[in-house]
């Protein structure tokens, strides 16, 4: 059967049938993937049935895996390193009572962009529906594209050549986690222009996220109050969509040219079992078969105060 692509919105995001995700795809299978994501930035594909096994194998037609942070002694849900654990289980299954892996998950439920806290930024991220609650829990998806071309022409100009400074711990902070912007400041920081070209599409984006700490040369309060307001402007209802879930449904984001937010549901009630694959942007051949990932640097410089094991709950 042939790919079928239905809009959601009219310029952003669409539900993919037609293609079977579980099987080796061939180039064209996988340029039509590709084409859709940088047509749409969202792509959403109902009953996939798809597992973790062939989840992961579907992702690496993409690029380099990112994966989880590796550290001995930690025991981890989820049987391979490529899945980022966006649950809120704990290693037995049973919903987490972890109060410090509640209080990281709450940074999730702000608008954002996965890894933006990274040097080396991720393009798409592919998170599959394993268990989920019996309501709430919707994924928002934001379109950065359209949001970009409708922003006045005076504050396009303002914004060519502004570089924001990205924190994961920024985002948890804006969330309700108890740390200092001195503390921010001492862990690793990651910048990235805040408009770029979208490589697939060749269309400008704003690259924003939770993580946007500051811009660089700018006041602090006067950066701090252009990022909200270009994060309001990208998130008004006619550039927003909400994915409902099912068991099976996997949605692929370009985070280069999207922002999303994890929905609210009783986490301390329900099971929610989501698991995400990421791809890192620009994809070199020696990153294939490199075991190194800079989340493990990253993770590994950070004070231990940080709790590492619900770090892994990164991105919905
Ligand atoms: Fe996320």
């Amino acid at each position: 059967m042939p790919l079928k692509i239905e809009p959601i919105l009219p310029r952003f995001g669409a539900i993919c049938t037609g293609l079977d995700l579980t099987r080796k795809l061939s180039l064209e299978e996988v340029k039509l993937v590709t084409d859709a994501m940088d047509m749409w930035g969202v792509t959403v594909w109902p009953e996939t049935g798809l597992n973790d096994e062939t989840q992961i194998a579907f992702s690496r037609n993409f690029g380099y895996l990112e994966r989880v942070p590796w550290r001995a002694g930690v025991n981890y849900r989820l049987p391979y390193r490529e899945l980022f654990d966006a649950s809120n289980l704990n290693i037995e299954g049973n919903i987490t009572q972890d109060p410090s892996a509640l209080q990281y998950r709450k940074g999730d439920r702000l608008w954002h962009t996965d890894s933006a806290f990274m040097e080396k930024r991720t393009s798409y991220s592919m998170l599959l529906a394993h268990q989920l609650p019996p309501e709430g829990g919707e994924t928002g998806f934001a379109d950065t594209r359209s949001a970009y071309d409708d922003l006045p022409q005076e504050l396009k100009d303002l914004l060519e050549d502004k570089v924001g400074i990205n924190s994961l711990w920024w985002s948890r902070k804006m969330a309700g986690a108890d740390i200092s912007d001195e503390e921010i400041y001492e862990r690793p920081l990651a910048k990235h222009p805040l408009v770029h070209v979208h490589k697939g599409s060749g269309c400008k984006a704003l690259f924003i996220a939770a993580h946007t700490m500051d811009i660089e040369g700018m006041d602090k309060t006067e950066g701090r109050a252009l990022i909200r307001q270009l994060i309001e402007h990208c998130t008004q209802p006619q550039y927003v969509f909400e994915h409902s879930w099912s068991v099976g449904d996997m949605v692929i984001w370009d985070n280069l040219c999207t922002m999303h937010r994890a929905g609210e549901y009783a986490y301390d009630l329900y099971k929610r079992d989501l698991r995400r694959t990421t791809v890192r942007e620009g994809t070199e051949p020696h990153m294939l078969e490199s075991g190194d990932d800079p989340f493990t640097e990253l993770f590994s410089s950070s004070p231990k105060s940080v709790d590492i094991q619900s770090a892994r709950a990164a991105g919905r």
